[in-house]
């Protein structure tokens, strides 16, 4: 369904043989040719990225070592609409309903500055220059790592997301793995590489701590240098969690933004900059949707 909606962007063309064996995997996949030894994970995300049409058109350009032509993000956008959609709606909304916050955040940053985010999510950000500031390439970033940092769910079976009850430590390293997952499907579709180090460092804002020697986070680790995309990154996790704990899960029941937000701030597990930018939302709530009990509900 290529239409005028879409908008042309990416004439590189990449030689198909230098991408990541499990990209290389993952494009035959989704045409149909089974390569052995290949993860079962990257067959199961190849299998719901062929419901669309469109998109397996991506994976023969980059087999053939042709352009994508389109932009980037209308093509995830496409993934988004014709399989995340249809795998599992409650991820679709997830991501659409973190989508909105971001742009109220900005909006709201917009209109009273970077004051509105107390010390930035960092003690020493007296530090930080006076003339620091998210660019409008960094609220790009974050708009697109909100829309699309869980397309890889599609990884794994739709039973193990509706597992009717709390994960087990197990069950919780599995998971993480679509995260990760997202550094091949970023590489298939020539993804900005800040927005895959966002959506494959979503699930831990210590990475040096809490992950496991990975090759991939030692990829994107280079990024956590940089202040403005850890901050970049506690803001995606917290969206994350707040998203979480506000909507209806198989596991659990949804609670209102109060005990969302501070359940957030406490959240050991989140970080100290997570917790420090959590204030965020009460100003958000403040300012877009005073009395409401719900913040975000978008569907
Ligand atoms: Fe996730
Ligand atoms: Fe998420």
């Amino acid at each position: 369904m290529v239409s005028e909606n879409y908008r042309l962007g990416d004439h590189v063309e990449r030689e198909f043989a230098f991408l990541e064996a499990e990209t290389q995997q993952l494009a035959l996949a989704m045409l149909g040719q089974k390569i052995y030894g290949t993860d079962e994970r990257i067959l199961r995300l190849a299998k719901n990225l062929q419901q669309s049409d469109f998109v397996v058109q991506a994976a023969e350009r980059v087999e053939r070592c042709d352009p994508l032509v389109i932009r980037w993000d209308d093509w995830l956008e496409l993934v988004v609409q014709e399989c995340l959609l249809p795998f599992d709606e409650v991820t679709y909304w997830h991501s659409i309903r973190m989508n909105k916050v971001i742009v109220w955040i900005r909006q709201l940053v917009n209109k009273y500055g970077l004051g509105i985010i107390p010390d930035l999510g960092f003690v020493e950000s007296r530090y930080f220059s006076e003339t620091f500031q998210l660019t409008e390439k960094d609220w790009q970033h974050l708009e697109w790592a909100t829309k699309f940092h869980d397309i890889c769910k599609m990884c794994l079976d739709q039973t193990f997301w509706n597992y009717p009850g709390r994960y087990n430590r197990q069950q919780r390293s599995q998971l993480e793995i679509h995260a990760r997952m997202f550094y091949y499907l970023g590489e298939l579709f020539h993804v900005d590489s800040e927005v895959i180090a966002l959506a494959v460092l979503h699930h831990k804002p210590f990475p040096r701590t809490g992950y496991p020697a990975d090759s991939l986070i030692d990829c994107v680790m280079h990024y956590y240098t940089n202040p403005k995309f850890r901050i970049k990154l506690g803001m995606l996790i917290l969206l994350d969690r707040y998203e979480a704990w506000t909507s209806d899960r198989s596991f659990k029941k949804d609670v209102s933004d109060p005990t969302a937000i501070s359940k957030v701030s406490k959240d050991q597990s989140a970080g100290n900059i997570v917790q420090s930018l959590s204030s965020v939302l009460d100003r958000v709530k403040e300012e877009f949707f005073p009395g409401d009990s719900v913040l975000c509900a978008v569907n």
